[in-house]
């Protein structure tokens, strides 16, 4: 498994519904979660690892935490309050990071991995990450969401990080 980095496909693609959870699908959210954790990430969509379903995992804990995976399958977006600009960083867009506005508070319904309806309700980094994973899912990337102005630096700075991570994949 591995994360595909923007501008993919596979990054602009609309996932679709999860409709069965079976061995394979766990196998593949315990590799999802692993690689969160190797990547340092907080969260991680399925398609950002090649699977178009509507599934991500998160952690947003912190290191001095133990680890606390959430695994959310099909999630949707109920309820939302206030707005706040915070910086934002993506494992599909390494070495670079963003102010984005976001709602300051959201409330997600979903599935925990056993198929139990699950809501989760979070501000801070919680709402920022639930708000980033499921824009995943809609094949949005937080650099689509940047103001004209910030996506213009981001797309003169982007080809020279491209290139970096190229010759770091060359090197290792
Ligand atoms: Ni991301």
């Amino acid at each position: 498994m591995k994360i595909f980095v923007y501008p993919h496909e596979i990054l602009k693609t609309k996932a679709k519904p999860v409709s069965s959870i079976d061995g394979a699908l766990q196998s593949f959210i315990d590799e999802m979660i692993e690689l969160m954790y190797r990547a340092k990430g907080v969260g991680l969509a399925a398609n950002q690892v090649g699977e178009a379903i509507r599934l991500f995992v998160m952690d947003v804990s912190g290191s001095d935490a133990p680890p606390n995976p959430v695994v959310v399958i099909n999630p949707v977006i109920t309820a939302t309050e206030g707005t706040e600009v915070a910086e934002e960083g993506c494992l599909s867009v390494p070495h670079f990071s963003a102010k984005l506005s976001r709602a300051a508070k959201v409330e997600v319904k979903g599935f925990d991995r056993n198929g139990k309806e699950i809501s989760i309700e979070g501000d801070g980094l919680t709402a920022r990450c639930l708000q980033h994973e499921i824009d995943h899912l809609d094949g949005i990337c937080f650099v689509d969401r940047l103001s004209p102005l910030k996506r213009a630096m981001f797309r003169k700075k982007w080809p020279k990080i491209l290139q970096r991570l190229e010759q770091e994949q060359e090197n290792e």
